[in-house]
């Protein structure tokens, strides 16, 4: 009998406050400030929660959206040029001080969705609700960050140089229409994280969800209606050949903000006409690995590299996706890994204490299968008890040992709850990884030997974006940059950098003269222009 046999609830046994009203079919979208009723040909939204039919496992359809088609995105495009206009549109020439009121109404009324927000969540990606809930406040902690961050880059900007005789103030100004697209694994938080600084910093937005996720942002679409002014930001749904595809092709896209593949990205940038036109803001794939030091402190080495590994299914880009233990330590290491994982409950999202939970990907359970398939073909063995159960879009989480360069996993980021521990002898074996791997986002070093730390921290400072000592790879907190080199990512962002990559540099100056003074400071005491001012916004 397998563990996962009756892990799917049956519709009677799911609790009455995580139940949803029906079936969700969502048909409105929203162009030009209208919510528009598509009429068209439906997504369905399948939820990774399957359901146990009198013990027939059963798919769980739980709503649809709509499948765009290029007209619609077209017109969706075409709302957002038309409200930047140029840069001569309302929102781009807008004061500062009213966008960021724009912003803080916006957050205002999304506080009231939370609840909605979070189950949506847990049915369409399967989080489990603590983390649910901290992506919905954390979203919500970053847009008010925002705010306070644009507050300071405007005081700070907010004064007069004087060098070699010329007087300027320097402001950042938009860049013109992005295309902002999320992952599925962080659909609302990391969507946010570039849609909001595109938005406040004046640029006008085509928002395309993720493919998973997506019925979680129907709360929030009046919301944009009513809080924005219209063709500021318009959402589309649909496939991304149509949808994307279409849009990218018109040349009119200034911005691209993805959170996704490198495969993905290079398609759709690709398909810009001109390219150096395209500012990139990305966020891709990622295949972090842990390495544990002979003198590493092993609770503080197992903790990090369990929540690492395995928190939301592994499914994190900042996941721990490979552990290189020393072989000194790797029989320890392992038995006490394998014995916490086993300690892990699985279940549905909203159970106390669940950690592993169904997932989302169609298809991602046979993915795994494959990946561990092969591994034991090369030699590696499933060391958990139960590891690689399936049960539909439920996988137990499998925690291969030992793992070698033959394996696909040992190179390919599972993105799902496969655990690949590969025992060294010598640091060389590791750091070579790094250095010929094709991704470079963070790595965790877990040692107490300040030499041995600082040599890593030597080895590696070229080759990732962060290096974190005695603790797993991870984001947060959300004011520190995050980027990553090679296919990892393009740009950096952080409360701070996301407001400098969705906007430019504007330099106003004069020649340091009796008559340009006078005007300058004339221009600034009447409150002549938006952007020549030395206004304090509170
Ligand atoms: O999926 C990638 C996320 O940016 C990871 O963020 O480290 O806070 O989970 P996190």
């Amino acid at each position: 009998m397998s563990v996962l046999n009756n892990i799917f609830p049956q519709p009677e046994g799911i609790p009455a406050e995580w139940r949803l009203n029906g079936f969700i079919e969502q048909r409105e979208y929203l162009v030009n400030g209208e919510l528009r009723t598509w009429q068209g040909q439906m997504n369905e939204v399948i939820s990774p929660v399957s359901l146990n039919n009198s013990g027939l496992v059963e798919k769980n359809i739980i709503g649809s959206t709509p499948l765009l088609t290029e007209a619609e995105s077209l017109e969706a495009l075409d709302a957002a040029v038309n409200a930047y206009q140029n840069g001569t549109g309302e929102w781009p020439t807008m004061s500062v001080a009213k966008r960021i009121g724009h912003i803080e109404l916006f957050l205002k009324e999304m506080k009231n969705q939370r609840a909605e927000i979070v189950k949506l969540l847990m049915w369409e990606i399967g989080k489990n609700l603590p983390d649910s809930e901290k992506e919905f406040d954390r979203t919500c902690i970053y847009i008010e960050d925002t705010i306070k961050g644009l507050k300071h880059i405007d005081h700070g900007n907010s004064t007069f140089e004087n060098e070699e005789g010329i007087i300027a103030q320097i402001r950042r100004v938009p860049l013109g229409v992005a295309l902002c697209m999320g992952p599925y694994n962080y659909p609302l938080n990391e969507t946010f994280s570039t849609l909001i600084p595109a938005l406040i910093m004046g640029n006008t937005v085509v928002f395309k969800p993720a493919k998973f996720g997506v019925l979680l942002l129907k709360p929030l679409l009046n919301v944009f209606k009513v809080c924005f002014p219209k063709g500021v930001i318009n959402v589309i749904y649909g496939k991304g050949r149509e949808t994307v595809g279409a849009i990218m092709e018109t040349g009119k896209i200034d911005v691209f903000a993805f959170i996704g593949t490198n495969k993905g990205a290079s398609e759709i940038k690709k398909q810009h006409p001109k390219p150096h036109r395209l500012r990139g803001v990305l966020g891709l794939d990622a295949k972090n690995p842990a390495i544990i030091l002979p003198d590493a402190d092993m609770d503080v080495t197992l903790a990090e590299c369990v929540a690492g590994s395995l928190s939301y299914n592994g499914q994190r880009c900042t996941a721990l996706k490979i552990i290189f233990v020393h072989e000194d330590v790797a029989e320890d290491f392992t038995k006490k890994y394998v014995e916490a994982v086993s300690k892990l409950k699985c279940g549905m999202p909203w159970e106390k204490d669940v950690k592993i939970t169904p997932l989302p990907e169609p298809g991602k359970s046979a993915y795994l299968t494959g990946l561990v398939d092969d591994a034991k073909k090369y030699g590696a063995v499933v060391i958990n008890e139960n590891g690689g159960e399936v049960n539909d879009t439920f996988f137990y989480p499998a925690v291969l040992y030992p793992v070698n360069a033959q394996m696909r996993v040992y190179s390919e980021e599972q993105f799902g709850p496969v655990v690949p521990i590969v025992p060294y002898k010598e640091l060389d074996e590791v750091i070579n990884y790094v250095v010929q791997s094709n991704f470079g986002q963070q790595i965790s070093i877990f040692s107490n030997d300040p030499a041995k730390v600082g040599h890593l921290i030597d080895e590696f400072a070229n080759q990732v974006g962060r290096i974190n000592i005695n603790a797993q790879c991870q984001r947060g907190p959300d004011v520190y940059p995050f980027n990553g080199r090679k296919d990892s990512a393009e740009g950096t962002l952080s409360v701070s950098d996301a407001l400098r990559a969705f906007s430019i540099r504007l330099l106003i100056s004069t020649k340091d003269n009796a008559a340009n003074k006078a005007i300058v400071g004339s221009i600034v005491r009447e409150h002549q222009s938006n952007y020549l001012r030395m206004d304090y916004i509170f």
